[in-house]
């Protein structure tokens, strides 16, 4: 598929790493559309949990049974390296670097969106799963990226695998998108879904953490940041924006309670939360809210860890496009789609 392998520098070996590395190597063979897509790891590093470097290529089966193992990296692993992710990004001969560390809103998207921009300066492609860089700079860090030629891409960082920034820049090509609203973070409407089965917002949390799908930081989601950070990306992409998660007006769903669940149910509605972007006044703006959403509308039947989009354009009336069960596989697929769109023009150099 192509000529060489793409060399892949990863930050961050959490859930979604580990489930990328599990699929290119234990899993792949189960992946049809994989055959032939045989990217090359070169380093993988972590924040405390070690880092490893091999510039022919990490042996993943090996690499994802040694981290199971010992909890992370260290000296017995051959390839064990006291490398931090600044010094990797700068020194190491990668051609993506895949962003898969932590969101950080607090530290507007740092020190991730400084590794975006470090790649991006020496021309090298890049992938992030991790919203909070494409949230605070999204403009700064696109503009970076067409001048010095490379490829910023992002599908996973809102509704996974979702394609939604694919069906944007190819199905889409020629609309003018005029405002997106959905319902973009799991984690809440998980426990939104779980509540109108009678089940404890904490229990609820605690079951959606276990799956791996929770933000690091839980309140990220409780409080409606991850919707902030997707609907920021959706509304900067799409409507030309210049927003930061930092300036909109945001609900989360910490004090929904039972009751407000029944009171809504009473009345044939559901409780979802829901991040919306459109242009007012030649201006993109966009919110975060807690909407009471009529059961016959299609955002109501978006259960667990579902979630959904509306898209409004200029020339087609209105599309809606749901990911009914996301989970880890979907996030890695994002990433892998972006890599296997990288690698497509890799080839052509
Ligand atoms: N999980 C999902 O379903 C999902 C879906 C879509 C998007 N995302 C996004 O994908 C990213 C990764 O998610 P995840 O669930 O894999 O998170 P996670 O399990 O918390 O893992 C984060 C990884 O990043 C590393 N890290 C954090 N800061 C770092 C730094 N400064 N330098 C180097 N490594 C650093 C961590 O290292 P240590 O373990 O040593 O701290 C860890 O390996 C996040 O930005 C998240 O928002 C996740």
């Amino acid at each position: 598929m192509q000529k060489e392998p793409l060399n892949l520098l990863f930050i961050g070996f959490g859930n979604v790493g580990r489930k990328l590395a599990s699929i290119l190597s234990v899993e792949k063979a189960g992946y049809s559309g994989l055959t032939g897509f045989s990217p090359r790891v070169i380093g993988i590093i972590t924040r405390r949990h070690g880092a490893l470097v091999n510039y022919d290529g990490l042996k993943l089966r090996d690499v994802l049974a040694f981290y199971q193992n010992n909890a992370g990296f260290n000296h017995k692993h051959p390839d064990f390296t006291e490398m931090d992710a600044k010094t990797a990004v700068n020194k190491l001969p990668y051609n993506v670097l895949v962003e898969l560390s932590t969101l950080s809103i607090a530290d507007r998207g740092e020190p991730a969106r400084s590794y975006i921009q470090s790649a991006l300066e020496q021309g090298k492609h890049v992938v992030s799963a991790n919203k909070g860089p494409l949230a605070f700079s999204y403009l700064d860090l696109k503009l970076l990226a067409d001048r010095n030629d490379c490829m910023l891409l992002h599908e996973a960082t809102v509704m996974d695998g979702t394609p939604v920034f694919n069906l944007a820049r190819t199905a889409l090509y020629g609309c003018q998108i005029t405002r997106v609203s959905g319902i973009l973070t799991s984690t809440t409407n998980y426990i939104l879904t779980a509540m109108e089965g009678g089940v404890s917002f904490d229990q609820a949390l605690h079951q959606i953490q276990v799956m791996g799908i929770a933000e690091a930081d839980p309140t990220y989601d409780i409080d409606g940041w991850d919707s902030a950070a997707k609907i920021c990306i959706l509304a900067n992409a799409f409507l030309s924006g210049c927003l930061t998660p930092l300036q909109i007006p945001r609900q989360g769903i910490r004090e929904i309670s039972g009751r407000d669940i029944e009171t809504n149910s009473g009345q044939g509605k559901k409780l979802k939360l829901i991040g919306s972007a459109w242009m007012e006044n030649n201006r993109a703006a966009a919110r975060v809210a807690v909407e009471s959403i009529p059961i016959d509308h299609p955002f109501a039947n978006i259960r667990g860890t579902g979630s959904v989009l509306q898209i409004e354009t200029d020339l087609m009336s209105p599309l809606i496009i749901a990911h009914m069960s996301p989970g880890l596989n979907d996030t890695a697929f994002g990433v892998i789609n972006d890599l296997l769109t990288i690698s497509r023009e890799f080839q052509r150099d």
